[in-house]
């Protein structure tokens, strides 16, 4: 019998060492490695030095196409790039408590509906648990094969024997352990070995496998991060605890774009899918009141309209506190800078909120102008035109420069009717039936907002001095 070697494997990145430390030497954090056997040799009763004979390929072969098989919630197929890939292994991350589970079991059952055979496997809940929730969301006449199991290599025995399922959940992936790795389950090398083996079982059965990650900070479970760089394709499940909006992205699809985007609200009844989410981001507009601006996004191939709040109030502090929500902190630095060098407008003696309404987190550089004007209508206390949308990208020097998909950002506008688009002057182009202001600078924008209102006089001295 071959010597085991023992390491010590952090539990926040997954790097290991060869004695403990008190601080990983990779991540930087503390207290987290742990002694965890290292993992035995793939295929047993190899011996050392020996390996098996495999036949080379060219690549102009027969290709194993890759056929998609959509689940039927439309929002999870979007974003997976039009269905699950056979054979392929997907990460669905995100906080505990978000709904993971609730769309796993819907997504599931979904497909089960459809004839083909889809299994839902909880290391977390009791079979009654999970059947009460889909009793709960109206799925319980769907045909999905359960089970409450955490042993990953019981499940691939199982799931071996006759029909190959095409879709198999398995919730989650911290919870599940492999005999292969000799340390406690929910450490690194377990869900490292345990997720190892899960794909290896989809290449070969090609059955479609979601491995479901919780993202925790606390260092004693082990994060699904060191799974992500094995897996196909990374979901990220998000949303603001205080909102019922989640939103399904990828962040990293094999197989598809990672640029689009699902919206699902969270109701009694389970997930709800949104197909017109500009709609639900509009539907709370606070209108007539200083400090909002809707921007016209777009979200991968589809253009969502988002409200930008923003508050510019006097500080009291020595350095002025610049907050920001949903949009990058960097980049409205560059707004606020842009503002102060090339438009008069001085913010050193104010504290900056920018808030993304919804819970709705934005990329885009596109969102600039619409921030730059919140920021002006807030500051000048000058409400903007309820019936108007904003997108073009700032630059350095105060112009406002054109930007991609601006006809359809400007259909959904329409759709949605608003009347007017405040858009760049450079690359002029359909205005799509709405009532367009050319802006070529940020001066001339911030002139127009202040001949709308009147500034507060308290905001006008400070502004002055600061
Ligand atoms: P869950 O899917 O268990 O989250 P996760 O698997 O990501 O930990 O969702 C749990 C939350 O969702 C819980 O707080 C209750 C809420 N919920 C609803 O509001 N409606 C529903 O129909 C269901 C099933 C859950
Ligand atoms: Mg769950």
């Amino acid at each position: 019998m071959s010597k085991r070697s023992l390491s010590f494997i952090c539990q926040n990145c997954g790097a290991a060492a060869s004695r403990w430390q008190g601080k990983c030497e990779a991540c930087g954090e503390w207290n987290t490695l742990t002694e965890e056997g290292a993992d035995r040799p793939a295929g047993p009763g190899r011996k050392a030095g020996k390996g098996r004979l495999f036949k080379l390929e060219g690549l102009a072969g027969d290709a194993l196409d890759a056929p998609r098989l959509a689940c039927g919630v439309t929002e999870l197929d979007r974003v997976t790039g039009g269905g699950f890939v056979r054979g392929s292994v997907l990460l669905m991350a995100g906080d505990p408590g978000i709904g993971k589970s609730t769309l796993l079991i819907q997504a599931t059952a979904a497909m089960a509906r459809t004839g083909h055979r889809a299994v839902y496997i909880s290391g977390e809940e009791a079979v009654a648990q999970v059947r009460l929730r889909a009793e709960r969301l109206g799925l319980r006449d769907a045909p999905v094969d359960l089970a409450a199991e955490t042993s990953v290599e019981d499940i691939i025995a199982t799931l071996s024997e006759g029909k190959v399922p095409r879709l198999i959940v398995i919730d989650s992936i911290q919870t599940m352990w492999t005999e292969q790795v000799e340390s406690a389950p929910g450490t690194v090398s377990q869900v490292r070995g345990a997720a190892q083996s899960l794909i290896r079982f989809a290449k070969r059965s090609g059955a479609a496998i979601i491995l479901v990650g919780h993202v925790t900070k606390d260092g004693q479970i082990a994060g699904p991060r060191v799974v992500e760089h094995m897996v196909d394709a990374v979901l990220s499940f998000e949303g603001e605890g205080s909102h019922q909006f989640r939103i399904l992205r990828a962040v990293k699809n094999r197989f598809g774009p990672t640029d689009e985007i699902g919206v699902f609200e969270m109701t009694g009844a389970g997930l709800r899918e949104v197909t017109n989410p500009s709609e639900l981001f509009l539907s709370e507009r606070d209108l007539g009141s200083p400090g909002t601006a809707v921007f016209a996004g777009m979200e991968g191939s589809r253009p969502l309209l988002v409200e930008i709040q923003a508050l510019v109030a006097p500080t009291s502090l020595g350095t002025p506190r610049r907050s920001v929500v949903g949009w990058d902190s960097s980049r409205l630095s560059m707004v606020l800078a842009v503002l102060e060098a090339h438009c008069g407008v001085k913010l050193g003696g104010y504290d900056v909120y920018l808030n993304v309404a919804g819970g709705m987190r934005i990329q885009e550089p596109a969102a600039d102008l619409a921030a730059a004007a919140a920021l002006v209508s807030s500051l000048a206390n000058s409400p903007l035109p309820a019936d108007a949308v904003y997108f073009g990208e700032v630059s350095l020097s105060g112009a406002i420069r054109p930007v991609a998909h601006a006809a359809s950002r400007l259909k959904e506008a329409a759709k949605l009717g608003f009347a007017r688009a405040v858009v760049p002057d450079a690359g002029r182009g359909e205005s799509g039936g709405l009532n367009a202001d050319y802006v070529g600078s940020l001066a001339s924008l911030v002139a127009d907002i202040a001949a709308l209102g009147k500034p507060r006089p308290a905001a006008k001295t400070r502004g002055q001095d600061g």
